[in-house]
């Protein structure tokens, strides 16, 4: 089993239908594939910018075809893989594909992601200074 942590950035403000709609695919296919995970979206009021935050897990083949599609995926840019590695147990077995439209201070308990979106943010994620991505989304899991 392998698991990866992104982020990117919206090409657009997304609209609820919008999201609908990728949730829809994203959990038909996932289920099909036997993958599950977290998407977390959030637009930074501040910055006027929509932020995906994603954790996907599954066999290792099933998620490098996932990612080759959704790295290719013209609805966002700007992708950094925060985490990736190995797992034996799924972290979020119940979920083919969770959402949450994320608020201010959802993160709070996070350093780094309580301002999600930010300036600062994406300069961390660009120097690879955000540990705990993987936590942060399983603290979540644990807490829903
Ligand atoms: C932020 C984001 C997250 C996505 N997450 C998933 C996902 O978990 N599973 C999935 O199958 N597609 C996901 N997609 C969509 C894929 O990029 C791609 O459009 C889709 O897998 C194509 O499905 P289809 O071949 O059934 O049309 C995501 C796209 C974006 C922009």
């Amino acid at each position: 089993m392998k698991y990866l942590v992104y982020v990117s950035q919206a090409n657009r403000p997304f609209k609820s239908q919008d999201l609908e709609d990728l949730l829809a695919v994203s959990r038909r296919n996932n289920k099909r594939d036997s993958i599950t995970g977290l998407l977390i979206y959030r637009f930074n009021e501040g910055f006027g910018r929509g932020n995906f935050l994603q954790v996907i897990e599954g066999p290792k083949a099933a998620i490098d075809g996932l990612w080759k599609d959704l790295s290719a995926d013209q609805r966002h840019h700007t992708i950094i893989i925060l985490d990736e590695g190995e797992t034996q147990d799924r972290m979020f077995s119940d979920w083919s594909m969770g959402f949450r439209n994320f608020e201010d201070g959802d993160f709070r308990d996070y350093p780094g992601f309580a301002e999600l979106g930010s300036d600062d943010f994406w300069a961390k994620a660009e120097q690879k200074a955000l540990p705990g991505a993987f936590d942060a989304l399983c603290s979540f899991y644990q807490n829903s």
